[in-house]
């Protein structure tokens, strides 16, 4: 029970139905429910979101679900406040949601920039930004953005993704150092390759094709992690076992940035 008593509220966790492949969200909020957290799931995909919290419920944890679109204000005034009115504060922010366009420079549009900018980039500043006062009234709180290896060393797979990751990373660094007094933490996550519906769909047109995964030359512990792997890395950042982290950069990549 490592987060008795915490409120947790996680964007992106629709993925998490019972029986389909979960995205890092999703296992997020089930390892985070046997961890003993009170969840509110928020995802622009309300019907695989209430599925999720509704599995959640019927396991024995206290979850609820609210639509979000992340690139909304509106929408994350609303998901903290729900937080705070059902369950009476907020301990924990985890900022899942997230999306990819493939492409070089030369092929992306402004259309798929701004796209990755507005969820990754002002998505979570937003999340951010209305979950701080709260935390700041519960006493403090963790917030865990998830970047990617590839905001770290910019992979070949997004120009705008890359950038867009690589924003959330020092966007982390800024806000750690900002609200540090006030005993929250920030801190981002870089996943390498992980096997979730977001990166399979990604991948998807190679893998149609009968090709081999690509993915599988660059890791050297050759496999993709699981979403339930990577959010055992989020536990440790939100719980308060990593109460002297903030700012700090966490990698979870089989080894792929250590090429
Ligand atoms: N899968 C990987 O290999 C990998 C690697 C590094 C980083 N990441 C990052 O980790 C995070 C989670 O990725 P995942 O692969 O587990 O994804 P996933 O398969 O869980 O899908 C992403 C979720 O975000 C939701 N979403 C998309 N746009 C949204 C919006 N505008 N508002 C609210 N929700 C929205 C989707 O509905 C979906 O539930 C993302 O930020 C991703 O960029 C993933």
């Amino acid at each position: 029970m490592r987060l008795e008593g915490k409120v947790a509220l996680i964007s992106g966790a629709a993925m998490g139905v019972k029986g389909e492949l979960m995205g890092i969200g999703g296992a997020t909020a089930w390892l985070f429910a046997r961890e003993g957290a009170k969840l509110v799931l928020a995802d622009i995909n309300a019907d695989k979101g209430e599925k999720t919290a509704a599995q959640l419920r019927e396991s024995g944890a206290d979850a609820v679900f609210v639509p979000l679109d992340a690139t909304s204000e509106q929408d994350w005034v609303r998901a903290v406040d729900t937080a705070v009115s059902r369950f009476g504060k907020l301990n924990i922010l985890v900022q899942c949601a997230g999306t990819t366009v493939p492409g070089g420079v030369e092929q992306t549009t402004v259309k798929m920039w701004n796209q990755m900018m507005d969820l990754h980039g002002k998505g979570m500043f937003l999340g951010t930004k209305h979950a701080i006062p709260a935390m700041r009234k519960a006493g403090g709180g963790s917030i865990v953005i998830l970047s990617s290896t590839d905001g770290m060393i910019g992979g070949g797979f997004s120009a705008s993704y890359a950038a867009a990751k690589g924003a959330n990373r020092l966007f982390a660094r800024a806000a750690a150092i900002q609200y540090a007094k006030d005993n929250i933490r920030v801190n981002s996550l870089h996943p390498g390759e992980v096997d979730t519906p977001l990166a399979r769909s990604a991948i998807g047109e190679v893998m149609e094709q009968g090709g081999t995964d690509p993915r599988l030359d660059w890791i050297p512990m050759g496999r993709l992690a699981t979403a339930g792997e990577v959010a055992h890395s989020i536990l440790f950042l939100a719980s308060d076992e990593s109460w002297y982290m903030t700012g700090a950069e966490l990698v979870i990549d089989g080894g792929i940035t250590a090429r």
